[in-house]
C-alpha cells in the first residue's frame, strides 16, 4: 500500500500497528474491554458498595457517560492518527494540552503495575489447579497465607508481567487480536455455566436478589465514586488507550456500532462475573457482611469454593483460570501497549526500548504493590495499601481529570461539530444529541463534583 492510500484507510505508518479490519478493531477493544477488571472487579466493588444500588448506577452511567467517552476517544484518536499526548498537541501545543495528553497517558502507566500483580494471582491460582490443590485453596486462609508470601506474590507478578512483555514485542496484531478470537466466546460459554452453578445452590438466591434489586438503604456518595470509577476502568477509557485504538483504526470502521457492540459484551460479562460471584457468597459463606466487604480479595476467596463444591471442580479450575489469564493478559497487553505508544510517539525512541522503559515502571510500582500485602504491609498511603492506593489514584482521581481533559479538549480545540463530522465519515452519528449534551454539560459537572468528593474523602474531610 502506497503512502496515499495508507492515509486513506487512515492507518499511520511507521513502527505503529493497526488492526486488521472492522472485525478485528472490535475484538481487540473487547479484549481490552474483558478483563480484570469484569471478572474480579466489578464483582467485589458490587458486592462492597450495595449491590442492586451499584448495578443501577453503573448502568446508568454507561449509558450516558460511558458511551459519550468511548465515541470522544476513539474518533479523537482516529482523527489524528495519534496517541493522547499527540492528539491533544494536535490541537495546540499549549500547556493545558500537554497536561491534559500526559494524564490521559500516565493513567495506564500506573494501573498496568497493579493490573500484572492481580493477573499474578490469577497464575497462581491456574497452575495450583493444575497440581490439584482443589480443596487446599477453597480453605478461608488460603488466599492470605499465599499473598503474606513475598517471594511467591513477587514471583508470579514477574511471571505474568514477563508474558505481556513478550506478546507487545511480537506486535499488535499478532499479540492481541489471535488471543480475543479464539478466548473470548469460550469464557462466555463457561461463565454462565459457573454462573448457572452457582445461582442454583442453597441459599444461592439472597444473593441474586442483592445484586439485582436496589435497595435505596445501600446508597451513598461511594456508591457513584466506585461506579464511576468502575465505569471508567472496564471500559478502559479515560486512559488513552481508546486514543490508541481510534488510532489504528480504519476510517470504514463505524465507531458508533463498535462503542455499542463493546458496551453491551463489556457489560454482560461483568453481570455474569457477579453472578458467579455474589450468589456464591450467600451460598457458601451466608452473605456474611465482612465476606461481601471482602475487596480485592472476593474473587479469590469465593470462587475456589463454588468449584470445590462440584465434582469436576479441578476441571473447571483450570479452564475457569485459564480463561480469566488470557482475559486479563489481552487487557495488560493493551494498557502496556498504550504507554509503550506514547513513549515511541514523543520520544522517537525505538519500539522495542519504550517496551523496555514500561517495563521497568511496571517492575518498580508492581512490586511495591505486591510487598504491600507481607513486607512493606505496615506501610499505608491514607490508609490504603500500595495496591488500594494506585487503585484509587488511577480511578477515583486521574481518570476522572482525563475525562475532563477529553471534555475540554472537545469544547475548546475540536468542536462539537468536527467530532461528528468524523464520526459521519464511517456511518449515521445516531446519538449525537445525546453525546453532545454530555460531553457539554452532564460529564463536567458530575466529573467535578466527583473528584472533589473522592479527594476530600480520602483526606478525611468529609465521610461517605
Ligand atoms: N478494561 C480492562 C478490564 O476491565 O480488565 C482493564 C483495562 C484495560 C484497564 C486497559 C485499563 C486499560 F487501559
Amino acid at each position: 500500500m502506497n503512502e496515499s492510500e495508507e492515509k486513506k484507510k487512515g492507518k499511520p505508518k511507521g513502527e505503529r500497528g493497526s488492526f486488521s479490519g472492522k472485525l478485528g478493531y472490535v475484538l481487540a477493544v473487547a479484549g481490552s474491554a474483558v478483563g480484570l477488571g469484569n471478572i474480579w472487579r466489578f464483582p467485589y466493588l458490587a458486592a462492597k458498595y450495595g449491590g442492586g444500588m451499584f448495578l443501577l448506577v453503573y448502568l446508568l452511567l454507561i449509558l450516558t457517560f460511558g458511551y459519550a467517552l468511548i465515541m470522544a476517544e476513539t474518533t479523537l484518536g482516529r482523527m489524528t492518527g495519534k496517541s493522547p499526548v499527540g492528539a491533544f498537541t494536535a490541537f495546540g501545543r499549549t500547556p493545558a494540552f500537554y497536561i491534559g495528553g500526559w494524564i490521559n497517558s500516565i493513567v495506564p502507566m500506573i494501573i498496568v503495575p497493579y493490573y500484572c500483580v492481580i493477573g499474578g494471582w490469577v497464575i497462581k491460582y491456574f497452575v495450583e489447579y493444575i497440581k490439584g490443590s482443589t480443596q487446599a485453596v477453597a480453605d478461608d486462609s488460603y488466599f492470605t497465607n499465599f499473598t503474606g508470601q513475598a517471594g511467591s506474590v513477587e514471583l508470579w507478578f514477574i511471571v505474568f508481567t514477563a508474558m505481556v512483555t513478550i506478546a507487545i514485542l511480537a506486535g499488535v496484531k499478532h499479540g492481541v487480536e489471535l488471543a480475543s478470537k479464539v478466548m473470548m466466546p469460550v469464557l462466555v460459554v463457561l461463565a454462565i455455566f459457573v454462573a448457572v452453578y452457582s445461582m442454583t445452590r442453597p441459599g444461592a438466591l439472597e444473593g441474586v436478589k442483592y445484586f439485582f434489586i436496589p435497595n435505596f438503604k445501600n446508597f451513598s456518595v461511594m456508591t457513584v465514586v466506585a461506579a464511576m470509577g468502575q465505569m471508567f476502568f472496564s471500559l478502559s477509557i479515560a486512559m488513552g488507550i481508546l486514543y490508541t485504538y481510534g488510532s489504528y483504526t480504519g476510517k470504514d470502521v463505524d465507531l458508533e456500532k463498535s462503542a455499542k457492540q463493546i458496551e453491551i459484551f463489556d457489560t454482560g460479562i461483568a453481570v455474569l462475573a457477579g453472578l458467579m460471584i455474589i450468589p456464591a457468597v450467600f451460598a457458601f459463606s451466608g452473605g456474611a457482611m465482612e465476606t461481601l466487604q471482602a475487596g480485592p480479595s472476593l474473587m479469590f476467596i469465593t470462587i475456589p469454593k463454588v468449584f470445590a463444591a462440584m465434582g469436576t471442580g479441578r476441571i473447571i479450575g483450570i479452564l475457569f483460570f485459564m480463561l480469566v489469564m488470557f482475559a486479563a493478559l489481552t487487557s495488560a497487553i493493551s494498557i502496556m501497549e498504550a504507554g509503550v505508544a506514547t513513549f515511541v510517539d514523543q520520544t522517537g525512541k525505538s519500539r522495542i526500548f519504550c517496551t523496555m522503559l514500561m517495563l521497568l515502571i511496571t517492575l518498580v510500582l508492581g512490586s511495591l504493590s505486591a510487598f504491600g500485602f507481607n513486607i512493606l504491609g505496615s506501610i499505608t498511603i491514607f490508609g490504603m495499601s500500595f495496591l488500594d492506593f494506585f487503585d484509587f489514584l488511577s480511578n477515583s482521581v486521574l481518570m476522572p481529570i482525563a475525562a475532563l481533559a477529553t471534555c475540554i479538549l472537545i469544547l475548546r480545540a475540536v468542536g462539537l461539530g468536527r467530532l461528528a463530522a468524523e464520526v459521519e465519515i464511517s456511518s449515521e452519528f445516531k446519538r449525537k444529541k445525546l453525546f453532545n449534551f454530555v460531553i457539554k454539560y452532564i460529564a463536567p459537572a458530575f466529573l467535578i463534583v466527583i473528584l472533589i468528593s473522592s479527594v476530600l474523602s480520602v483526606l478525611g474531610i468529609i465521610k461517605m
